[in-house]
């Protein structure tokens, strides 16, 4: 059992998803891709960046551990996007796995100095997706039906100023009750990435915020939700049951979401590298990305809406330790393009 384990919760580790890219009032950024930016850094990016461990994008597992907030040693990023306050945010991750339900979320909190540890910004909750009832799906399968994205507002009556924008998917698939009645308590899987914004606006609200770690407990319902088929009486295919679900945290703050006023904003740096260096970068990511895609590809394709299934769990198990190992193969036939890229990008 410990061996199934590891395979299901480590083994898998290359199908985690993370931001590939963020547009933000109509400005396109590029995230701290964890899967390459630590080997090219330093780098110029509106994310904090965090350390990574290995080409993958990590999950936080543990509620209580600082990393909750903006990720393992999270720094403070040398760029800022500019943002009406209303303004429309869009995140495209990598490919997101169908089975690993779970909800959307994304907040906001107030950060007036560079030197303000991310444990101490109060965050409210600007946009919360679990699951819909009416088109019977979980925010991660409805974001894989749209390009592996979502997007929401940001709130139009709050004070300008620099925030810390929080968004994240969490993935309860470690909840199914077949690996429960096996002994296995599966973790829930925390995806968040923090980008700062310059907010700008007329607005005087200053909302209520929690802080990360705190908000979250091991045992919220919002967590230990088992995001699959059929349970108690519920009715088949488990609709009834998942329409229950309620996400955690605070609820999501009450105010205005107008439509912002005035001219788009010009940012003076974007992240994104000169015609002929993105071409490169994202040819990098293209080339990283491969191993997990195929993976990614294969459990939608076999597994495309939720149910439980402790058998196809295994099989995905397995095949998900087999990516992993291409993942590190890809990466170590990498190394001399990623240092020639560092070379020629020259720490941007
Ligand atoms: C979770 O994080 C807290 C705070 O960093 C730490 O004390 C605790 O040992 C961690 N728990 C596990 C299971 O790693
Ligand atoms: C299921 O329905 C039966 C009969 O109505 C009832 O006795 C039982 O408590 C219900 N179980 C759950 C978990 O709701």
């Amino acid at each position: 059992m410990a061996i199934l384990s590891v395979l299901l919760f480590a083994g898998a580790a290359v199908a985690h998803t993370g931001i590939r890219h963020i547009l933000i009032d109509g400005n396109i950024y590029h995230p701290y891709d964890s899967r390459i930016d630590p080997l090219i850094r330093p780098v110029r990016r509106i994310e904090w960046s965090h350390d990574a461990m290995g080409a993958t994008f990590n999950p936080i597992t543990n509620f209580s551990d600082p990393s909750l907030a903006c990720r393992e040693n999270g720094k403070y990023p040398a760029l800022k996007a500019p943002a009406r306050a209303g303004a429309e945010v869009a995140t495209y991750w990598t490919p997101i796995t169908r089975m690993h339900n779970g909800p959307a979320l994304a907040y906001l909190g107030r950060i007036d100095s560079p030197e303000t540890k991310p444990q101490d910004v109060k965050f409210f909750k600007i946009y919360e997706y679990g699951f819909n009832k009416e088109k019977d799906r979980w925010a991660n399968e409805d974001a894989s039906d749209h390009y592996d994205s979502f997007s929401f507002k940001l709130p139009s009556d709050i004070k300008a100023g620099t925030y810390i924008l929080r968004t994240e998917l969490i993935a309860m698939h470690g909840n199914m009750k077949e690996l429960k009645s096996n002994g296995l308590r599966g973790q829930i899987q925390i995806y968040p990435h923090c980008f700062n914004l310059e907010i700008t606006g007329s607005g005087t609200a200053t909302p209520e915020g929690v802080n990360f770690p705190g908000a979250y407990k091991v045992d919220d319902a919002g967590l230990t939700f088992p995001p699959f088929a059929t349970y108690g009486n519920d009715t088949s295919p488990g609709n009834e049951h998942n329409s229950k679900y309620v996400p955690p945290g605070p609820p999501k703050y009450n105010g205005k979401y107008d439509a912002p006023v005035g001219p788009l904003p010009v940012p003076t740096e974007t992240g994104i590298y000169s015609p002929e260096l993105e071409t490169t970068y994202q040819d990098l990511i293209r080339k990283i990305e491969r191993p997990a895609l195929k993976l990614a590809t294969y459990i939608n394709t076999v597994w495309p809406h939720y149910h439980a299934d402790a058998d196809q769990m295994k099989a995905y198990g397995k095949m998900g330790a087999v990516a992993g190992k291409e993942g590190k193969e890809v990466m170590a036939g990498l190394k001399a393009d990623i240092a020639a890229f560092k070379e020629a990008a020259g720490g941007k």
